[in-house]
């Protein structure tokens, strides 16, 4: 069974979906931290993905291997779940994201991992209308950009990084304008998702809203 939850930055669906993969005993994917394992790796090579030709990217993207352990990202054997989730990662996650190459390959590797899975809880952007478009259940989380910022603050400062709420709010909504005017697979749910507004409702109720919706298909 496979469960889409896409929407957003800071629509809560890492919590969300973390917290139903738990409840129903099934996986639980991270495909934004995909995005951003490609971004580190291009950083930590010191290439930008504008200055690469096609085969160059090819190559790079070729030696990539992500895998998921105990909720730990793994690129290449180094554990970097800490490191991808800084500012600078994810802006350079966001433009790494239009790129056809990388999303080709990404979802390609997305649909291995759960090709293994008996029931995978798999969240992101496109989950539902491009690496599973006949996914059982499809959500999309939203949230005002205000709500989504706030979060976004409070979750950063908690982890002791010296950031601005302003700054962040700009960055979420530059992002979510790269992410829903790109291209390719944007960020736009089609008429099968069921849209969740997160916004004044606990994590618990709206999990357990999901459960109720993944029971009534397998019933
Ligand atoms: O969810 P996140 O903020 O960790 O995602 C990082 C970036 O990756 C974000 O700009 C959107 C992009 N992304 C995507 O394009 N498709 C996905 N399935 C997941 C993330």
């Amino acid at each position: 069974m496979i469960i889409a939850i896409d929407g957003p930055a800071g629509a809560g669906k890492s919590t969300i979906a973390k917290l139903i993969a738990k409840k129903i005993n099934c996986t639980y994917i991270n495909t934004g931290a995909m995005y951003r394992a490609v971004a580190y790796f291009l950083l930590k090579e010191e290439k930008s993905i504008e200055s690469l030709k096609e085969s160059e990217l090819q190559a790079l993207l070729a030696e990539i291997n992500i895998q998921f352990k105990d909720e730990r990202t793994i690129l290449n054997g180094e554990d970097i779940t800490e490191k991808i989730r800084t500012e600078e990662v994810a802006r350079l996650a966001s433009t790494v994201a239009k790129n056809p190459l990388v999303r080709e390959r990404l979802t390609h590797l997305q649909r291995q991992i759960a090709k293994k899975e008996e029931c995978v809880v798999m969240e992101g952007r496109d989950i539902g209308t491009v690496v599973f478009p006949n996914a059982d259940v499809k959500i999309f989380l939203t949230a005002s950009p205000e709500e989504r910022a706030r979060r976004r603050y409070e979750e950063l400062v908690a982890k002791g990084q010296n950031v601005s709420y302003e700054e962040i709010l700009q960055q979420i909504k530059k992002r979510d304008k790269q992410d829903t005017e790109r291209e390719i697979a944007p960020l736009k749910p089609t008429e099968d998702y069921t849209i969740i507004d997160t916004t004044n409702k606990t994590i618990e109720e709206i999990a357990d809203n999901i459960i109720k919706i993944v029971k009534s298909k397998l019933s």
